[in-house]
């Protein structure tokens, strides 16, 4: 349903009249918060967007705090993060909720965007929208990667320097932008601080980006797990109380595992390479970034051969932000009429393929690149690509979809018809919706 809704906000008291003709915040809230209309049918994958917003305000909250004890000299950092956990107050839970909420952020993300490619939400209206939620997501990776530095460990410093290095593979400018990153020619106190100061400034970039996303989504409206539009008012639901109190429930539960990884097992997610202070001299066995970049990590590393004058360093490169690329593009590359996996078996059987192929790169990411691995993750490269590039397209137009519900109600009713035992879905004609 259109974001052009007619407002029914009624201001209750005479102060709250003076504000509204004079500044309509309270109605902007009510109006997309309260009474604003959402699909009567959502299930807890829309809870993640909720979940999301807080997690985003949490890592600045904390970061903020983290902020005013770190100190961004190549001599001092490890120490003062060191110093925040020992003799910081409360220092100790700041510390581990920012560094495994940047996990959480992270999985909540890939809930999310998952959820978007089985259900179909990019799909038009929605393309800005995704686009929208793909620059957040290329702001989340950048933050985090810059974040990850600050610490000063083993970890931090040979990431940045290998990750770093990949750019000068870019002919004619590559080299002029890694000495931009770095501030000079090695990971050095300039690097540091360049992105301690970027680092701080990502987040607020991501929040206003985030509010974009919103805007974008209150004008079109939420998609549903049938895919099917809103047609009339018996297809939505007030956002107060529905989604708010199933968006609080998603978010508690959630919260509940992040307070156990940081109460129990907080350093579960990070390296422990990262307790040993970055030495320039000493390069670790084994240079692995965080969990959440490992799938780009195994493509970046699976091109091991030269395609025609593009050297392998360059074509993992090229492959590596191909991939994050290919995310654009999915509003045109998916040729199917309709939306979600639901109706779509053989998409369906796709879509589960591919989030088995990204946690096989993941894990191949965190595996020395020799031998069989390479292999293995030439041919998960090459099926994320097809994927995009050759099942979406092709398949939207060969694929005989199931029957598609005539509206999100009829939807609804079928599946309680059909968990009550009574007549099988499309048997009947639509059964008339109650109000
Ligand atoms: C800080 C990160 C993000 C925040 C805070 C955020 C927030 C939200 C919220 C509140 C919603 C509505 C509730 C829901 O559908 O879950 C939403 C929907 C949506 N988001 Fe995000 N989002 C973020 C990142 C992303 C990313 C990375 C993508 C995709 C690449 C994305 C794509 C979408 C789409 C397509 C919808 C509409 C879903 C539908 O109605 O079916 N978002 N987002």
């Amino acid at each position: 349903m259109s974001g052009s809704q007619h407002s029914t906000y009624k201001p209750k008291t005479g102060i709250g009249r003076w504000f509204d003709s004079r500044m309509p915040l309270p109605r902007l809230v009510y109006d997309s918060f309260v009474a604003y209309p959402v699909p009567r049918n959502l299930n807890y994958m829309w809870t993640f967007g909720g979940i999301l917003s807080i997690m985003l305000a949490s890592q600045i909250l904390t970061g903020i705090v983290l902020a005013m004890h770190y100190t961004s000299d190549t001599n001092l950092a490890f120490n003062s993060v060191e110093t925040i956990m020992r003799d910081v107050n409360s220092g100790w839970l700041l510390r581990y909720m920012h560094a495994s909420g940047a996990s959480f952020f992270f999985i909540a993300v890939y809930i999310h965007i998952f959820r978007g490619l089985y259900y179909g939400s990019y799909k038009a209206p929605r393309e800005l929208l995704w686009i929208l939620g793909c620059i957040i997501y290329l702001l989340m990776m950048a933050t985090a990667f810059m974040g990850y530095v600050l610490p000063w460990g083993q970890m931090s410093f040979w990431g940045a320097t290998v990750i770093t290095s990949f750019f000068s593979a870019i002919p004619l400018v590559g080299n002029w932008i890694q000495q931009l990153l770095l501030g000079g020619f090695a990971v050095d106190n300039p690097t540091l601080n360049r992105f301690f100061s970027l680092h701080y400034l990502l987040p607020f970039m991501i929040a206003g980006v985030v509010v974009l996303h919103i805007w974008a989504l209150h004008v079109t409206g939420q998609s549903n797990p049938t895919g099917i539009e809103v047609k009339s008012k018996t297809d939505t639901v007030a956002f107060t109380p529905y989604a708010t109190i199933k968006d609080a429930f998603g978010m508690i539960v959630f919260l509940f595992v992040f307070a156990y990884f940081i109460f129990y097992i907080p350093n579960y997610l990070m390296a422990p390479d990262n307790y040993t202070e970055a030495n320039p001299l000493k390069t670790p066995a084994h240079i692995v970034p965080e969990w959440y970049f490992l799938p780009y990590y195994a493509i970046l590393r699976a091109i091991t051969f030269n395609i025609g004058p593009i050297n392998s360093k360059l074509g993992g490169v090229l492959c590596m932000f191909g991939a994050i690329a290919m995310l654009f593009l999915v509003p045109w590359l998916d040729t199917s009429k309709v939306r979600s996996a639901i109706y779509r078996p053989w998409y369906k059987l796709f879509f589960w393929l591919f989030v088995a192929d990204a946690i096989l790169l993941g894990w191949l990411g965190s595996q020395p690149a020799e031998g069989a691995y390479v292999f293995m993750a030439q041919m998960g490269t090459l099926f994320y690509f097809a994927f995009f590039l050759v099942i979406m397209p092709v398949l939207g137009m060969i694929e005989t979809p199931r029957r598609v519900p005539n509206s999100i109600t009829e939807a609804v009713l079928e599946k309680k018809h059909k968990g009550a035992g009574g007549p099988p879905a499309g048997a009947t004609a639509a059964p008339k919706a109650k109000s």
